[in-house]
C-alpha cells in the first residue's frame, strides 16, 4: 500500500515544507515556520517525514517528555488529504517508536479535540495494535485555558505497551 512512500527522520531542510503541509491540514494550528524548523532539527530523532516522489506528504512532530523519559508526546500529525484512511498515521507513530531514541518509551501521549474523530481513531487503533489501554482526561479547557477561543484538548495516554 505504501510502496512508494519513504519514511525518514526530518532534516532542517524540511521545515518550510512542514509549514505548508500543516497549513493544508485543518484543524491543525499553524505554528511559525521557525517552530517547524526546530521540530525538524532539535526534535528530528522523535519526528518523522513521509515523502512520495520527493514531496512531503506526511509529518509527525513528537518529543520525549523532559520530565518523563518513558513517554513520547505526539505534538502534531499531518497527512496529505490524498493519502488519508490508509493507516499512514499509526504506521508513522510506530516508525518513531522503533528507533533507538525510543528504547525506554513505554507510554504515548497526545492531545485531541473532542470532535476530531479521525484523530481519536488513530490513537484507538494504535492502542489496540500495541495491545495497550487508552485513557483520557482534560488537558486544556476551552474556557479556563483558551478564553473560549479554541476547543478543549483532551490528554490521551496509551500504555504501558512493553
Ligand atoms: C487525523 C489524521 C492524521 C489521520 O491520518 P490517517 O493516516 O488518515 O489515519 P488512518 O488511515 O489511520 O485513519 C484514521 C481514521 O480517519 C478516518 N478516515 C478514513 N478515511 C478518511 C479520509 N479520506 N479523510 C479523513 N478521515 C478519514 C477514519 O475514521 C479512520 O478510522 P478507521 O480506520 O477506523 O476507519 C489525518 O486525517 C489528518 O492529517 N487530518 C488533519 C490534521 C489532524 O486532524 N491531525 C490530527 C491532530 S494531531
Amino acid at each position: 500500500m505504501f510502496s512508494n512512500i519513504l519514511l525518514r527522520q526530518p532534516t532542517i531542510d524540511d521545515g518550510a515544507d512542514v509549514f505548508y503541509l500543516v497549513q493544508r491540514c485543518p484543524p491543525l494550528d499553524n505554528n511559525s515556520s521557525y517552530c517547524n524548523f526546530l521540530q525538524c532539527s532539535h526534535f528530528s530523532t522523535t519526528s518523522v517525514a513521509a515523502l512520495q516522489e520527493g514531496k512531503l506528504v506526511g509529518f509527525i512532530s513528537a518529543y520525549i517528555l523532559p520530565q518523563q523519559p518513558d513517554t513520547l508526546f505526539v505534538w502534531q500529525i499531518a497527512i496529505d488529504k490524498s493519502l488519508r484512511g490508509q493507516g499512514m498515521a499509526p504506521k508513522m507513530v510506530k516508525h518513531i517508536l522503533e528507533r533507538p531514541t525510543c528504547s525506554d518509551v513505554r507510554f504515548i501521549e497526545t492531545t485531541i479535540t473532542p470532535d476530531n474523530q479521525s484523530s481519536w481513531r488513530v490513537f484507538e487503533k494504535l492502542a489496540s495494535q500495541l495491545e495497550s489501554d487508552l485513557k483520557h482526561d482534560v488537558f486544556l479547557d476551552k474556557d479556563q485555558h483558551f478564553n473560549g477561543q479554541h476547543e478543549s484538548e483532551a490528554l490521551v495516554r496509551i500504555g504501558p505497551y512493553r
